[in-house]
Formats: structure tokens, C-alpha cells, sequence
């Protein structure tokens, strides 16, 4: 079979199957609604913030790049006539303009419905450094969200059931967070460092919700992994590796689904009524890696309330972000 047949055939297999599972046509009307998505240009984010668009909610989608962000403007519009949406850039590693970031939001929004963290990038090598001298996987993926959550709180805070979710991954059976060496200088894996910064996601995640019932808020923190999803992700990763990157690809077209499908368990976090904070939602198929939205296991380390705790504080320390509950 060729790809465009082996594509036409999953699109078609995706279909039949989605006519028993929760699927966009599920999410309820957010008219009225605000949406910030991180990573809305392309992938994941970008799917997302077309059906959040598409179900009637205002949404702010961000990447670095413009020309993407707003051509990703442009292709939602053209898909759902008279969808509220806009671009803003960010750089989610540079916590400076991830705080420029949250005063535009501030500026534009008096309330935040739906936070969805979703901007990440994989597999950098040789390791990199962030403009505030992080390791670029923990700061793009992470750090700069930990400290944007924080930003956005009072947004959160005046819509009483806002919902935040992080993206997360499978990978983060395998991540450790080193407290030792958490910026990878003195032992750097490409693939060790997203590992890590995907669990922090999902400790954070667990954590954020843990304190929101502390505090007695009734806003909800909802963490979410796509499952497998051919998206840029691994194509970026892999750009000076063409050959690997066609072969990762078809690995994913085997075995994983659609950017789409990636983001159906992140649109059921954000916006399905039966969904409870604190749970962790990814597809519920082959290993994980495909399937329509279900609860998702969250490995043992991930459960543990010290480590989350103590990567607060240290993220508190080292993005300076004050989360004023
Ligand atoms: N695809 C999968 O199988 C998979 C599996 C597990 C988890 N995930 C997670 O899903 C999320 C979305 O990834 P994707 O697969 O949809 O990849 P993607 O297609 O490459 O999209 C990544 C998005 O993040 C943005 N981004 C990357 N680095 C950024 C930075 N430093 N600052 C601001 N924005 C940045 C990109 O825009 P610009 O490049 O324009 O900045 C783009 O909008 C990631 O958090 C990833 O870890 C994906």
C-alpha cells in the first residue's frame, strides 16, 4: 500500500471507530468560552484549538514562529466560519516572554476557561541551553508552563470552572527527575531530557490539582498524553536525519494515529463533563498509543506527592513564578 493509501485507510478506519467513542462532536458549546493553547500551531495544539474554535470558544493559540501561527489562524477560520481566534508569539523557554505572554492574555481576557500547556519539542541534540540557562527540553516543555500557570492564575481564578491540562507523555514510565543534575550538565540524553520534562508535566499537572483542592478552588488541573501522534514533533528532531525522520514516520503511521486523534484525549480533558481533576485522560488502545479517550495509568514515581512537591519549590526557586492561591 502506498502512504497517501495507508493514510486514506487509517482516516477511514478512525472514522468507523469513532462513531462508538467520544469523539469533537462530543464537546459541549463554549460559546462564550476562553481558550489559551501553547503550541497551537502545529500537532496536538493546533487540532485542539480548531475544536475548541469550532465548539464556539475564544482562543488565543501560541507558538514561536509567526508565519505558522498565523497561517494556523487563517486554517481555522476557513474551517469554522466566524471562529474567534488569534495568534500570539511566545517562546515557551524564555520565562520573560512567557511573562509578556500572560500580561497580552491578561489584556485580552477578564477570565480563563481552558489552559491547555501544550508547546514541546523532543529529542534536542546536542543538548541546549534556554535564554535564562536551563536545559531547553525542562524549559520549553516544563518550566515555562510551571511559570505561565502561575501568571494565569488569576484568570483561572475568576472563571470557577477552569481547567488546566498538561501535556504529558508515555514517556514518562522512564523519566527521573534528577534533583541532582535537573539541567543535564554533567550527563546529557536527548531522549532522558524529554523523559524528564514529560514527567515534570505530569507531576506538576497532579500537583497543580492537588492544590487547587487545598485552597478549596473548585478549578480543575487535568493532565493528558495523545498517545502516539504523527505530528512535527519527531520530523523536527530528526531534520538533519531526512531518512530516519521518513522511517519514524511510517513507524508512527503503523502503530500510532492522527495529530486529531493525538489531541481527542486533550479536548475530552478540557471540556467533557464527566471529567474529575487530578485524573490523568490518554488513548485507551493498542499499548497506549492510539485509541479514543480514557482514563490513563499513571506509573507509580508519577503518584509520588514528595517529588511533586519538591520539583514545586525547586521550579518556584528557579522561575522566580509566585502562585498566589
Ligand atoms: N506527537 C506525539 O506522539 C506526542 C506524544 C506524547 C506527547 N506529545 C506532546 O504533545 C505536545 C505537542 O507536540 P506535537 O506532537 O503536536 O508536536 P508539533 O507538531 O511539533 O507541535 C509543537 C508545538 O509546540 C510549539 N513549540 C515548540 N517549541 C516551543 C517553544 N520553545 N516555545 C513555544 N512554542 C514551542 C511549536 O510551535 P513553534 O515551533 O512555532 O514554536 C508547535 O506549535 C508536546 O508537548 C509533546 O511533548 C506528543
Amino acid at each position: 500500500m502506498t502512504l497517501a493509501g495507508s493514510d486514506r485507510a487509517k482516516q477511514d478506519e478512525e472514522r468507523d471507530m469513532a462513531a462508538e467513542h467520544w469523539t469533537v462532536r462530543d464537546i459541549p458549546p463554549l460559546t462564550g468560552k476562553t481558550a489559551l493553547v501553547t503550541g497551537g500551531t502545529s500537532g496536538i495544539g493546533y487540532e485542539t484549538a480548531l475544536a475548541l474554535a469550532g465548539a464556539g470558544a475564544e482562543v488565543v493559540l501560541t507558538g514561536r514562529n509567526p508565519g505558522t501561527g498565523n497561517a494556523a489562524v487563517e486554517r481555522i477560520r476557513a474551517a469554522h466560519k466566524g471562529a474567534v481566534v488569534c495568534y500570539e508569539p511566545v517562546d515557551t523557554s524564555n520565562l520573560a516572554l512567557v511573562r509578556d505572554l500572560a500580561s497580552r492574555v491578561k489584556g485580552r481576557f477578564k477570565a480563563l476557561d481552558i489552559q491547555v500547556n501544550c508547546a514541546g519539542l523532543t529529542r534536542l541534540s546536542p543538548r541546549q541551553v534556554s535564554f535564562d540557562g536551563f536545559e531547553m527540553q525542562l524549559a520549553a516543555n516544563y518550566l515555562g508552563h510551571f511559570a505561565l500557570t502561575a501568571h494565569l492564575l488569576p484568570l483561572l481564578r475568576a472563571s470557577p470552572m477552569a481547567r488546566v491540562v498538561s501535556l504529558a507523555s508515555i514517556a514518562h514510565k522512564k523519566g527521573v527527575i534528577n534533583f541532582d543534575d535537573l539541567q543535564s550538565e554533567r550527563r546529557y540524553s536527548p531522549l532522558g531530557a524529554y523523559r524528564q520534562s514529560k514527567l515534570a508535566m505530569l507531576l506538576f499537572g497532579l500537583e497543580l490539582n492537588r492544590r487547587f483542592v487545598a485552597h478549596g478552588w473548585s478549578q480543575i488541573s487535568v493532565p493528558a498524553h495523545p498517545g502516539l501522534a504523527l505530528t512535527r514533533i519527531f520530523r523536527s528532531a530528526l531534520a538533519r536525519r531526512p531518512l530516519m525522520a521518513e522511517l519514524v514516520d511510517f513507524g508512527i503511521r503503523l502503530v500510532g494515529q492522527s495529530a486529531a486523534m493525538g489531541a481527542l484525549p486533550v479536548l475530552y480533558a478540557a471540556t467533557a463533563p464527566d471529567v474529575k481533576g487530578g485524573v490523568y485522560y490518554g488513548p485507551k488502545g493498542f499499548l497506549d498509543l492510539k485509541g479514543y479517550p480514557a482514563e490513563a495509568r499513571v506509573w507509580p514515581h508519577a503518584q509520588n506527592r514528595e517529588t511533586a512537591a519538591r520539583l514545586w519549590d525547586v521550579s518556584v526557586e528557579l522561575t522566580g513564578a509566585h502562585y498566589e492561591f
